[in-house]
Formats: structure tokens, C-alpha cells, sequence
């Protein structure tokens, strides 16, 4: 990483945590808040492993896009683009798959999720107007593109071919086996699943990756990112 490359990463990073004018917010930093207005809720840990994968799939060419299920205000994505951007792999888009409208009522399908609350939530529910915006403030829009509906309408036929990274940030059982189930086969050879709600969210999140691994013999090491995230490497 060059120094100029190091220093507009830092710089886009501290917009994103909403620490240009002051320092960031604990709660914001670690990840643990819905921050009043910072531009994502999964903190500095969970920002320096996206920024590390995106380095280990540019460094060692492995082939795809990157696509975040579940982006909220868009921090993460925005992260994903300035990653790329200062490594000029302007080649590669950013997907942003999310309703734009909040989560989804618990589906029946899912026992796992049955009397979740979070569709009552308003604060998880960002209009996509309000996340091209917070985008195109740091001048990266370019090369994202957006899914917008539920994943159960938006993943499966979604015009992507290959990922290099499957971010999966969508709390509920339903949501996480979702984008597995439509998105884990098109992600190459090196590339990387980072699940953000895994130690949050144990019996939902956590539950599905494990059912979905199980099912489909997944044995590469899951390694811890923070107090919730984690990531592993498909061989
Ligand atoms: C915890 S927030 C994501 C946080 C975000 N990654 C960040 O950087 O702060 C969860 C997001 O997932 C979306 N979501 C969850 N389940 C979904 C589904 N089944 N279909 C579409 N969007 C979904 C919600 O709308 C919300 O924006």
C-alpha cells in the first residue's frame, strides 16, 4: 500500500465513522451502536478486514466483483469502491443489495426467525435516494450498482458472475441463507464470505452459516473479526 494510498483510505475511513470534525464515537468505533450519523454500524474492525480481503483477492487476482447483502446507509460499500478505487480495479463493481426499505417480516420458512422484530425498526430502514447520496458525497457512486428489493426477489437473478467478496450483513436466518444459497457458488476460488452478524446474532445469522456449511461440506476455517464478525476463505 502506498502512502497516498494509505492517506485517502484513512481519509475516506474517518468520513465514513463520522470522525473528521471530532474524534469517533466508541460505540460507533467498535461497532456496538446504530450510530446517529456515521455511515455504517460495523465499526473499525470490521472495516480493516474488508479493506484486508479486497487487498488479498487484488494482490493474488482472484477474478469477481464485490457484493454487501444488507448495506444500511452504505458505509461498507463505500468502503468496498474507495478499496478498489485506490488500487485503480475500476474493472470490478460494487454490488449493494438491500431493500432500501428495511428487513423483511419473519417468513414462516425460517423457524429460526419467527417472532423477530426487526421490520418494526425504522432506523434500519434507508431510502436508496439517501444512500446514492451519501455515496456520491465521497465521490463514489461510480461503479456500484444496486439490488433493490428483498433477497429473496433480487439474489438469485441478479446479473453478477463471479464475486471475489460475499459480504453478508442481514441479521436474520432468512436473510444470511438467502444470499448464501443464491451467491456463495458464484464466489471464486480465494475469495472471501465475511458475515458481519455471526457472534450478534448466534440463533439467526450464526445458525444459518452453520446449516449452510454443514449442508455443502464447507470446512475452511472460520476466523474471528470482532466481537461478532467473522470471515473465511473459499479453498
Ligand atoms: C444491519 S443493517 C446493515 C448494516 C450495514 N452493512 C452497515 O455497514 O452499517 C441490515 C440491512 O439489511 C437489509 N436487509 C436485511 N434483510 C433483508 C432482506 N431479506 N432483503 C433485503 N434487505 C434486507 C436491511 O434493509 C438493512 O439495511
Amino acid at each position: 500500500v502506498t502512502f497516498v494510498e494509505e492517506r485517502y483510505l484513512g481519509l475516506v475511513k474517518a468520513a465514513i465513522l463520522d470522525a473528521t470534525l471530532a474524534d469517533v464515537d466508541p460505540g460507533t468505533r467498535d461497532g456496538k451502536v446504530w450510530p446517529p450519523r456515521a455511515l455504517t454500524m460495523v465499526g473499525e474492525a470490521r472495516l480493516e478486514n474488508v479493506w484486508w480481503c479486497v487487498e488479498r483477492v487484488l494482490d493474488d487476482a482472484v477474478p469477481g466483483d464485490l457484493i454487501e447483502t444488507g448495506v444500511w446507509r452504505g458505509g461498507v460499500v463505500a468502503w468496498m469502491r474507495a478499496v478498489l478505487n485506490s488500487r485503480l480495479a475500476g474493472d470490478r463493481t460494487v454490488w449493494a443489495a438491500d431493500s432500501f426499505a428495511g428487513l423483511p417480516r419473519p417468513d414462516a420458512a425460517y423457524p429460526a426467525d419467527a417472532g423477530d422484530g426487526h421490520h418494526t425498526i425504522g432506523v434500519l430502514s434507508v431510502p436508496r435516494a439517501v444512500v446514492e447520496r451519501n455515496l456520491a458525497r465521497l465521490g463514489l457512486l461510480g461503479g456500484v450498482r444496486f439490488l433493490e428489493g428483498w433477497f429473496a426477489d433480487t439474489l438469485a437473478v441478479a446479473p453478477i458472475e463471479k464475486l471475489a467478496v460475499l459480504r453478508l450483513d442481514g441479521d436474520l436466518y432468512g436473510s444470511t441463507w438467502e444470499a448464501l444459497d443464491a451467491l456463495y457458488p458464484k464466489l471464486s476460488p480465494g475469495g472471501f464470505a465475511i458475515v458481519d452478524d455471526y457472534e450478534s446474532h448466534p440463533h439467526q445469522c450464526g445458525a444459518a452459516v452453520r446449516d449452510y456449511r454443514a449442508r455443502f461440506g464447507i470446512s475452511d476455517p472460520i476466523v474471528p473479526v470482532d466481537w461478532t464478525g467473522v470471515y473465511w476463505r473459499k479453498s
